[in-house]
């Protein structure tokens, strides 16, 4: 089959199509014809060595797929051949808070992705996805989708008419502007383009910010919100915009630290202190919550935000259109 690997022990590693035998679905596990794949901020980190240890020095990347069932390994029930699935970031979460060992095995991380033709899942992590998303839609919900959904609804419990802010227009925050609407909130969004505000906007973000502007967002945050600042952050800047969220959001409000894309280093942590500000950091999410994200996402009919796709042979463009910042929503190549 073909399929790309990721190779090198230091530093930034070398993406390098690669001819590989099929892999054949054991006891309790799913053959899957891979039909997109997407990538995400962390697939960077993975490919210029920023990830921390645990990764091998040959990797299959990504973690973001969806397919169809070729096979089925013996004793699985639930699934049949040809079930449109999407595989589980963290194929051993299966419900409940994360754990350690949970964590431990993360697709296109710790162990092999999904940037091939075929892959071999657990049955349990191969999750059912909406009948009304295309494979490329499909393939953009294991990781950034269901990290929107768990920050907005296990974690923050968001409710109608609850003000959150959303940092910048990659594929966590649109996925967060689409979910946060249908919940009902009231959105801020950020983005240092004029363009990507004016599409924030159409996709129904009630105000939009230029988070490059001074005096700065958290001041407007304030303004908007009568001086109270809003009830809830999904943080994808990290370091270089926590001290501004810690600014926005209400004395009692909560913050979800997801990300770290804005760069920046110390964070003075007083106004976590003065302000009873809950700050929560996330993980991806169970194969629980990604069920329940496609239940709604199908009852809804919400299409996920697709920059753009690229064919196979296109990967290493889809990696660096991601590196520029350029995209909004979701970059996916089709395999
Ligand atoms: N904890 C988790 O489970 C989890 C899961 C998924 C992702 N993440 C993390 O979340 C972050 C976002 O991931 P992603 O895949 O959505 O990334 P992405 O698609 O690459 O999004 C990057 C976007 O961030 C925005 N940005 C850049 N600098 C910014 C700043 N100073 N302030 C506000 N926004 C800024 C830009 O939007 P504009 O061009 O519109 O300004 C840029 O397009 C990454 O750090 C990633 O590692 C964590």
């Amino acid at each position: 089959m073909r399929a790309y690997h990721l190779t090198g022990s230091a530093g930034r590693k070398d993406l390098k199509p690669v001819d590989l035998p099929e892999p054949v679905p054991g006891r309790g596990e799913v053959l899957v014809r891979v039909r997109a794949a997407s990538l995400n901020y962390r697939d960077l980190l993975v490919a210029d060595g920023h990830y921390g240890s645990g990764i091998p020095d040959t990797l299959i990347p990504l973690s973001d797929g969806a397919g169809e069932v070729m096979a089925l390994g013996e004793g699985v029930g639930g699934l049949a051949v040809g079930d449109r699935v999407a595989g589980a970031f963290y194929p051993d979460w299966i419900s409940g808070p994360i754990t350690a060992a949970a964590r431990r095995r993360g697709l296109g991380g710790s162990i092999d992705g999904v940037l091939a033709e075929y892959v071999v899942l657990p049955a349990h992590a191969a999750i059912p996805v909406p009948e009304h998303l295309s494979f490329e839609e499909a393939a953009t919900l294991p990781c950034a989708a269901l990290t929107a959904w768990n920050a907005l609804t296990e974690v923050a419990r968001l409710r109608p008419g609850e003000t959150v802010v959303l940092q910048g227009s990659g594929g966590v925050s649109v996925m967060a502007l689409q979910f946060a609407k249908l919940m009902g909130a009231r959105v801020i969004h950020t983005s240092g383009s004029a363009e990507k505000r004016e599409r924030l906007a159409a996709l129904g973000a009630d105000h939009v910010l230029d988070h490059t502007a001074e005096p700065g967002w958290d001041r407007a945050v304030l303004d908007l919100t009568d001086g109270v600042g809003a009830d809830l952050v999904i943080e994808v800047g990290g370091p270089g915009t926590l001290e501004k969220s810690f600014r926005a959001v209400r004395v009692g409000g909560a913050i979800v630290s997801i990300g770290f894309v804005a760069g920046g280093s110390a964070i003075d942590p007083r106004a976590i202190i003065s302000r009873c500000i809950r700050l929560t950091g996330i993980t991806v999410g169970s194969c629980d919550m990604f069920r329940a994200m496609n239940r709604a996402i199908g009852q809804n009919g919400m299409r996920p935000v697709v920059d753009r796709v690229y064919a196979f042979e296109e990967a290493a463009e889809a990696y660096e259109r991601l590196r520029s910042g350029g995209h909004f929503g979701k970059l996916v190549v089709a395999i």
